[in-house]
């Protein structure tokens, strides 16, 4: 395995594909790196061609670009991936891990945007707004204050009390709500938010649920026809977790018989996969005080530009101090730097013996190590040593002799 040894950031070509925030290429040109920035994403086939043709080692993709394993056993000189989205299904990160590329996203970057997506559909489904503004378009004036609520003082039950829902806990609690979650990891209550004893429990007492789970096979379907029987008369459900959360049929008899009052839902068990004019169908469609929304939960343009500066910063701490704090491909290992310091990073498989063979070469170069830090995953192995003398071009050099070794990076 070739050493990599370009210790100067400045040196390096950064290809950012798909519209990418702007905010990121500032970030990544204010590092000293040359960038290039299209509007759109490329086939497999061009992708290879422009990374190795123009001596890419930084790609930035949003969710359209494939990156495949072809594209990694093809292009040797990529050294990090920045997917400026939530989700890294459209990579093969695997294949990303086995051929020593670093992938960034940035999951938390829309907490905000949804959280006020939930407080803005409280009001709405408890003023029954969405059904007004209906009937207004449609040229009816029907001034109603039956059924129309103050949320003051009325009660949240918060499923799920990570980013999202404690976000959305400190909010409605501002508004003066009484704000009461569940989670099955134990969580410290914000502000004045308090632990339900169980979901059971949250159901009775929730004049408003709010969902913020994430899809797995606890989740699949949680709130169904017995849940939604235990809910109080007249309450409403939000749901922009996501689609399976939820029993949609359940939901839609619970809304039709007059149980709940209203409900908002911006996620579905099937979604289109592209905006159309009409290929949205959905049970929901149609009742009383029901908001929908496409997905858009997180849409907003603040995400976007949060998403470009975590990940345009992920990518430079890699680049410059060899952090992989976020990283879905790598362990994670962080080390400060120290003024004076010369440091090295190695990725190796995690097979029996490697880190003695590393530390047999460092010991050949007489060197002195002032700090090393390792962290393994099933397959690989992520290091980060420091040195007090120049020495980590020479040793990335041996390095790559070992049959372990995936890539040896000496920073500047
Ligand atoms: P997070 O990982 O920070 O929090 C999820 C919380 O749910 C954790 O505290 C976890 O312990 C808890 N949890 C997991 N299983 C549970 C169970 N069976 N019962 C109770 N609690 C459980 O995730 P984050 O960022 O708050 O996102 C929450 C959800 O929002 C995810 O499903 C995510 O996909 C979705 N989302 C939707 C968006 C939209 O556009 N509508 C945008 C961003 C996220």
């Amino acid at each position: 395995m070739e050493p990599d040894t370009t210790g100067d950031p400045a040196a390096l070509r950064i290809l950012l594909l798909e519209n990418i925030h702007a905010v990121a290429r500032h970030a990544l040109e204010g590092q000293g790196h040359a960038v290039t920035a299209l509007g759109t994403s490329l086939k497999e086939a061009e992708l290879i061609d422009r990374i190795n043709g123009e001596g890419i080692s930084v790609l930035g993709i949003r969710s359209r670009t494939q990156v495949t394993a072809r594209v990694f056993e093809a292009c040797p000189g990529l050294v990090t991936l920045g997917a400026f989205c939530i989700g890294t299904n459209q990579i093969d990160l695997d294949a990303a891990g086995a051929a020593g590329v670093a992938v960034f996203n940035a999951p938390f970057s829309n907490t905000r945007s949804v959280a006020e997506l939930i407080i803005g559909e409280i009001i709405m489904l408890s003023r029954q707004l969405g059904d007004r503004t209906r009937e207004m378009h449609q040229g009816q004036w029907r001034k109603v204050a039956a059924g129309s609520n103050e949320v003051r003082g009325k009660t949240l039950g918060i499923v799920g009390y990570g980013h999202i829902g404690r976000q959305v806990g400190v909010l409605a609690e501002m508004m003066g709500m009484r704000v009461v979650f569940h989670d099955i990891v134990q969580r410290l209550p914000m502000g004045n938010n308090r632990a339900a004893d169980s979901l059971d429990e949250l159901l009775l007492e929730a004049d408003f649920l709010t969902l913020h789970v994430p899809e797995t096979p606890l989740t699949h379907r949680m709130i169904g026809e017995a849940q939604l029987g235990r809910m109080k008369r007249g309450a409403r459900l939000i749901n922009a977790s996501r689609g399976t959360v939820v029993d949609i049929p359940a939901l839609a008899e619970a809304l039709r018989s007059g149980r709940l009052a209203g409900a908002a839902v911006d996620v579905f068990p099937v979604e289109p996969e592209a905006n159309s004019s009409d290929d949205f169908q959905s049970e929901l469609c149609g009742l009383p005080n029901v908001v929908l929304t496409p997905h858009i939960g997180g849409s907003t343009s603040e995400a976007q530009e949060n998403i470009g500066r975590e990940v345009a910063g992920a990518i430079a701490r890699y680049l410059t101090a060899g952090t992989t704090a976020g990283c879905v491909s790598f362990p994670d290992v962080d080390l400060p730097r120290m003024p004076g310091t010369h440091r090295l990073v190695h990725v190796h498989r995690n097979v029996p013996g490697v880190l003695g063979e590393v530390n047999r070469i460092i010991a050949q170069h007489q060197a002195n190590i002032l700090a090393q830090v390792l962290g393994t995953n099933a397959r690989i192995g992520y290091v980060i040593i420091d040195f007090d003398a120049p020495v980590a071009e020479a040793i990335c050099a041996d390095l790559g002799g070992l049959a372990t070794t995936i890539r040896a990076r000496a920073l500047a």
